[in-house]
């Protein structure tokens, strides 16, 4: 896997200290507030799983599996429910924890749906935003890193279902797309 990544753009030790500054930050904010933190399938589940060890406040866990990528580098625009949530969100604070904010869709369609189920608050945890690919209005509360416009994979992120268990984010070799 190593030998398809370009280079590399945050290593495990960067990423690491990303998640104790959010976790820390999110658990200063969410003392007291037993949020229910969602992790957003299937990209998030590595940075969640690190960010919470972070957290040391009560919480509950629930995950969510939307989709609007067909497999490609490029958003499909249309997005649908892959997976719903367990537990019932109503009156409740909300941290969605997201692998990458690209065009916003993604987000803009669980924070509808979760306002729709009368949720307390949401707000959105971020390993990494692309603020250049939004097409519509979104933004996250807590960010790890601004990418810039480039396709990234590792670390949860994938090019077609694959490198998500790369222990850091990259950016893959030119030659990977062209022989697909
Ligand atoms: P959005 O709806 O365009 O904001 O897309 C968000 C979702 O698209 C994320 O949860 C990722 O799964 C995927 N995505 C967007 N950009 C990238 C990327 O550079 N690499 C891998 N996945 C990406
Ligand atoms: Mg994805």
């Amino acid at each position: 896997m190593d030998n398809d990544i370009e280079r590399v753009l945050y290593s495990e030790e960067t990423i690491k200290e990303a998640c104790q500054r959010l976790g820390h930050q999110m658990a200063h904010d969410y003392q007291d507030k037993n949020p229910i933190i969602v992790g957003v399938l299937k990209g998030a589940v590595l940075f969640m799983t690190d960010v919470i060890r972070e957290m040391d406040i009560l919480a509950e866990l629930d995950f969510i599996d939307v989709s609007s990528y067909n497999g490609g580098t490029a958003s499909s625009g249309e997005v649908k429910l892959v997976h719903d949530l367990s537990i019932d969100v109503a009156d409740r604070d909300i941290i969605l924890v997201e692998d990458i904010i690209d065009t916003g869709r993604t987000l803009k369609f669980m924070q509808d749906l979760l306002k729709e189920r009368h949720a307390h608050s949401i707000k959105v945890c971020t390993l990494l935003d692309k603020p250049s690919g939004r097409v519509v209005e979104a933004k996250a509360d807590y960010v790890g890193f601004i990418v810039p416009n480039e396709f990234v994979a590792g670390y949860g992120l994938d090019y077609g279902d694959q490198y998500r268990n790369l222990p850091y984010v990259g950016v893959l070799k030119p030659e990977i797309y062209e022989n697909k």
